[in-house]
C-alpha cells in the first residue's frame, strides 16, 4: 500500500529523525510501503520523513540507465538496487564536487541545481539489520546525501542556490499554501 506523501511545509519534514533500534517487521512492512510510494512518483529516493514518520531510515532505487556518468560509463556497476539504508551515515567522501539537478517528491515539479560530494562512503543497516558498507558514486552519492539531509531536516530548498530560490518563491509559497491546508 502507497502512503500520502509530506509535502513542504509539512512540520514533520524539519524534525531530526530517531535513531532506529530494533530493525523489525514493522520496520521491513515500512520500508515496501516506502518502495510503493516512491515508484507510484516516480522518484529514486525517499526518507522516512516524507512519509510522515521519524526513523532514521531511507530508500533509493536508481535504475541502470540513471546510473551513468557523462560520458556513458556505469557509475556504480556492483552496487545491487534497491537499497534500504537504516540508521545511515556517510563517513568518508572525495574532495570533488559535482552540480546537478535534484528534484524531490515533498517539491513536486521543482527542481535545482545542487552541489554534492561526488563519491562517499557510507555505513548503515540493512532491512535484516545487518551492518553493511557502500562506497558510491554520482547519482547514488547524490541520492544518499539528499536523503541523508532528509533526516536531519535539510530539504532541497536549503541546498539550492539564493538567487534559485528567489525565482522559485512563488511555486514554494503555492506549495506551503497547499500544504497546509491539506493539513
Ligand atoms: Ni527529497
Amino acid at each position: 500500500m502507497s502512503l500520502p506523501i509530506c509535502t513542504y511545509g509539512n512540520p514533520v519534514l524539519r524534525q531530526k529523525a530517531v535513531e532506529v533500534k530494533d530493525v523489525n517487521d514493522d520496520i521491513r512492512v515500512l520500508a515496501i510501503e516506502m518502495f510503493e510510494t516512491m515508484y507510484k512518483g516516480k522518484g529514486v529516493g525517499l526518507a522516512a520523513e516524507q512519509v510522515g514518520r521519524t526513523e532514521r531510515m531511507f530508500i533509493i532505487d536508481i535504475p541502470a540507465e540513471g546510473d551513468v556518468s557523462d560520458d556513458g560509463e556505469r557509475e556504480n556497476p556492483d552496487v545491487e538496487m534497491p537499497l534500504v539504508f537504516i540508521n545511515p551515515k556517510i563517513t568518508n567522501h572525495a574532495e570533488d564536487v559535482q552540480v546537478g539537478p535534484e528534484g524531490c517528491l515533498s517539491f513536486p515539479e521543482i527542481f535545482a541545481n545542487v552541489e554534492r560530494w561526488y563519491e562517499v562512503d557510507a555505513e548503515y543497516a540493512d532491512r535484516d539489520g545487518v551492518p553493511q558498507t557502500l562506497h558510491a558514486k554520482g547519482l547514488l552519492a547524490r541520492a544518499i546525501q539528499h536523503e541523508l539531509d532528509h533526516l536531519d531536516g535539510i530539504l532541497l530548498v536549503d541546498r539550492m542556490s539564493h538567487v534559485k530560490k528567489v525565482a522559485l518563491s512563488g511555486k514554494l509559497k503555492r506549495l506551503v499554501k497547499q500544504t497546509k491546508k491539506a493539513l
